[in-house]
């Protein structure tokens, strides 16, 4: 079968594609052959050497979110059968409940073995049944940035209907925050620096948008259209370099998911958390669980991941570039299966 593989992390070329023999599912495993997989601004950073949570590059197959068929059951499988639609989910210890202590040393394509390949083999516990509706590049999509969305809304303080998100930014985790947001009943606000992004982060369910480009000052238009309020939920994925913008716009009591890095910035004074009262926390993806929950009300509510370009296999280097481009708004696919 044909992978890509990488044992060095030197940059956005780091990636090989190589022949490997094809996977035999053990006891309690299975063999996906893989359809489709997607790609997330960690693969950048793991490319680049500077993801801050374990890898392993001894031949690492890059990718955390796969989606594919069941072809082949181990012995003693129970929970699936030949033929099934399935998504991998991103850690594979981390089944419900509280994050368990293990969950970053079991993250596909980081870790350990992820899903740019034409086959793998699975845990049985480490799939999910994709949503019936949803092809297998829309299902590629779900594993690691939709389930990241889902956790920051409803992993502590669950979303409410008619509560405020903010969103920043319109890259994959972003636009499943405001697509899941929307459904809850939620107001969206939503910022990028992009006007037309924001024209197309309207059409999915934003109710307010903000160029931070040409508004740098975005949190007083937040707490503008809030009416002073703030909002009730942040998905924050810029990190040290929006954080204290986001607290700024959020109402005291609510609650910031700390997902992201990709804004460089000073460090955070304290003072402005405790100022604010609100709830700042650090948010990794998500639980075999809560992909589950959130599988029923993508189901429920029809909702389609927004794919902006999908790639062929032997195109997989120059999907890592077009995501690092940051042209794209929000998922970035690659066909491993012709
Ligand atoms: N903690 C976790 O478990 C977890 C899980 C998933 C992702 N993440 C992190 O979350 C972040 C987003 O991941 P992703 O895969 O969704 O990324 P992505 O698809 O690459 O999103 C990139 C987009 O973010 C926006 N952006 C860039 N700089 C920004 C800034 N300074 N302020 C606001 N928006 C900015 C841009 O959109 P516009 O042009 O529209 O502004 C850009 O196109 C990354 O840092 C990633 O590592 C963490």
């Amino acid at each position: 079968m044909r992978a890509y593989e990488m044992s060095s992390a030197t940059g956005l070329e780091s990636w090989s594609l190589a022949e490997r023999p094809e996977p035999e599912p053990g006891r309690g495993q299975v063999l996906v052959r893989i359809h489709a997989a997607s790609l997330n601004f960690r693969d950048i950073l793991i490319a680049n050497g500077l993801y801050p949570f374990s890898v392993n590059l001894d031949r690492l197959i890059p990718l955390s979110d796969g989606a594919g068929e069941i072809i082949a059951v181990g012995p003693g499988v129970r929970r699936f059968k030949g033929g099934e639609r399935v998504a991998a989910i991103f850690s594979q210890s981390w089944l419900g409940g509280a994050q368990v202590s293990d969950a970053w040393n079991t993250a596909l394509g980081g870790a350990i073995d992820g899903v740019l390949s034409e086959f793998q083999v699975f845990d049985e516990d480490g799939l999910v049944v994709l949503p019936d509706h949803l092809s297998f590049e829309e299902g590629a999509a779900l594993p690691c940035a939709a389930v990241t969305a889902w956790n920051a809304l409803y992993g502590a303080k669950p979303l409410k209907a008619g509560e405020t998100v903010l969103t920043l930014g319109t890259g994959g985790v972003s636009i499943f925050a405001i697509q899941l947001a929307h459904a809850a009943g939620a107001r969206v606000i939503a910022t990028s620096s992009s006007d037309a992004k924001l024209e197309k982060a309207r059409a999915l369910g934003a109710d307010a948008v903000i160029n931070y480009r040409s508004q740098p000052d975005w949190e007083t238009e937040v707490r503008r259209i809030t009416g002073g309020a703030g909002v009730d939920h942040v998905v924050e994925v810029g990190g040290a370099g929006t954080l204290p913008r986001s607290i700024a716009s959020t109402r005291a009591g609510g609650h910031i998911g700390l997902v992201g890095l990709l804004a460089q910035g000073e460090p955070l004074d304290p003072l402005a958390i405790l100022g604010a009262s609100c709830l700042v926390r650090g948010v990794m993806v998500g639980s075999r669980e809560m992909f589950e929950d959130m599988n029923r009300v993508i189901g429920l509510h029809q909702i389609k991941p927004v794919i902006d370009r999908s790639f062929a296999f032997d195109e997989a280097k120059q999907a890592l570039a077009h995501l690092a481009a940051g042209t794209h708004v929000g998922k970035i696919v690659v066909r491993v299966a012709a």
